[in-house]
């Protein structure tokens, strides 16, 4: 377990597609850890593998209800509408308003190797979508609505 470099928003890795991993190796699984530990000692809900400089279709997620990793995620279904800040560990310091679906179903392989569904609603719909959106190199400053902010806190993504 080890905290890895975030790398942000002009570095050109956060801008490449990243590759489906095929198998769930040591190395694999050792990224899933580093993952989470560097979104919790950065104080994230969210990360996605290339923020650490890796090209690999993972994420991670916890939005105060545990950890969730997810590899070679995609979202199946969405409904309804959400508003509101968003903010990016790649981006430190910025927000900024994006309109998201209100609810994402999602189907990945978790760290065992076993097909999983996740869906959420408000905060976890809006987590799936910026951090799917990372494996295709789209940052929510993308999609923003109006300018970025500068923020206060860390409630960053
Ligand atoms: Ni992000």
């Amino acid at each position: 377990m080890a905290i890895r470099l975030i790398r942000e928003e002009d570095e050109p890795v956060l801008r490449k597609k990243c590759k489906p991993v095929k198998e769930i190796t040591p190395k694999i699984a050792e990224l899933a850890e580093d993952m989470l530990d560097t979104m919790y000692n950065a104080n994230g809900v969210g990360l996605a593998a290339p923020q650490v400089g890796m090209l690999k279709r993972m994420v991670v997620i916890d939005i105060g209800e545990g950890p969730v990793v997810l590899i070679n995620p995609e979202i199946i279904e969405t409904s309804g509408e959400q508003t509101g800040n968003e903010g990016c560990l790649s981006v430190p310091g910025k927000t900024g308003v994006v309109t998201r679906p209100n609810y994402v179903k999602a189907k990945a392989v978790d760290i065992t190797g076993q097909n999983i569904i996740v869906e959420g609603e408000e905060l976890m719909a809006r987590a799936l979508c910026h951090e799917i959106d990372h494996l295709d190199g789209i940052l929510y400053v993308d999609k923003v609505e109006g300018e970025l902010m500068d923020v206060e806190t860390e409630e960053d993504e």
